[in-house]
């Protein structure tokens, strides 16, 4: 019997996986000089000891950042700064100072050398665990070190009123949570 549903093209099929909570990586060249990468792929992946995955393309600087400096750092941005993330995703730090030309704070991080970003929401320092290549991306899974979040923010979860997460749909396009929350009791 025909589902009734459309064909998707395999080269796009991991988007139907979206919206996927936006992430900004920061990271830091061995000369300390600092960069960030806006990312869409991230995930946790063990709580003890806690882990979580990034996935990055070859050709990004960042990647070549992380695989030499073994740290970085992962910033949950807000909607408050979604321009500046946009951009963090669609030029390198190969050729522009992303720090300066967004207005985002670069602050010294508790534990690892790259700077976290003032203007996110929560912060996740990562020493490198180790990574491997899945096709076209290599996966990045970082040991958190240090985790922190803006008092208002985050109690034990995200206050949705005050945090408004950025996640991506795809392209250009963006959602934000509305603060509809459902707890359960089974
Ligand atoms: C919303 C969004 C999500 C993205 N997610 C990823 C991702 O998960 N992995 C990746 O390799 N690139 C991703 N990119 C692309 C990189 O952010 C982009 O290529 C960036 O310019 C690389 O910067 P760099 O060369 O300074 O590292 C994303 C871009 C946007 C706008």
């Amino acid at each position: 019997m025909d589902s009734g549903k459309t064909k998707i093209d395999l080269s796009s099929s991991y988007r139907l996986l979206h919206p996927m909570h936006v992430v900004l990586v920061s990271c830091a060249g061995k000369n300390g000089k600092p960069n960030i990468i806006t990312l869409a792929w991230a995930m946790p992946t063990s709580i003890n000891p806690p882990l979580v995955a990034v996935s990055i393309a070859p050709k990004r600087y960042s990647h070549t950042l992380i695989d030499g400096t073994k740290e970085f750092v992962i910033n949950i941005p807000v909607m408050k700064i979604l321009k500046e993330v946009l951009f963090g995703g669609r030029v390198s730090g190969r050729d522009y100072d992303k720090f300066k030309e967004v207005d985002l704070t670069p602050l010294p991080a508790k534990n690892v050398k790259p700077p976290i970003i003032k203007e996110c929401a929560a912060i996740l320092e990562c020493n490198l665990h180790s990574q491997f290549t899945t096709g076209d991306h290599t996966v990045f899974v970082g040991e958190i070190v240090e985790a922190y979040a803006d008092k208002e923010a985050f109690t034990r979860k995200y206050n949705l009123e005050k945090a408004r997460m950025i996640f991506h749909l795809g392209g250009n396009n963006f959602v934000t949570l509305k603060p509809e929350v459902f707890t359960l009791k089974l």
